[in-house]
């Protein structure tokens, strides 16, 4: 398998507007679109977009949050993972299992509408790894 592209590092806050706006500030960013909530994983997200990446901005939603622990132990939010594509989830996720990497769950649909996969942190020298299939017509 090749290594894709970074599409983007998750970084987990309390506040996507309060997050917005140190970009805006700090950096002159922009939000790529609106803030869209995806009740399936627990999380509300906002993509700002960087010359050659994006950043993902995570928000708790509701208290069952995967994410919610992370928040708990780091308040001010802080890196959460990051995301790598693959062209074929399928064959990405054997070939990490082949290797004795845990993958977390089933490929589901993630926020950029293409299936993705986590892979233990523990099985990736601490790092919480997004593997994400490219979008069709992307690049
Ligand atoms: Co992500």
């Amino acid at each position: 398998m090749k290594l894709g592209r970074l599409n983007h590092v998750g970084v987990a806050t309390p506040s996507i507007d309060k997050s917005l706006e140190l970009y805006r500030v700090m950096f002159g960013a922009e939000p790529h679109g609106p803030a869209f909530d995806l009740p399936a994983q627990g999380v509300r997200v906002c993509f700002v977009d960087t010359p050659n990446s994006q950043i993902e901005l995570i928000e708790p939603l509701g208290e069952t949050s995967p994410i919610a622990k992370f928040l708990e132990k780091n308040p001010l939010g802080g890196q959460h993972h990051v995301c790598f594509e693959v062209p074929e989830i399928h064959a990405a996720k054997a070939e990490f299992e082949g290797k004795g990497a845990r993958v977390l769950g089933e490929p589901r649909i993630g926020a950029h509408g293409t299936p993705v996969f986590f892979i233990h942190p523990k099985d990736m020298g601490g790092v919480l790894t997004e593997i994400m299939e490219t979008p069709r017509g992307a690049h």
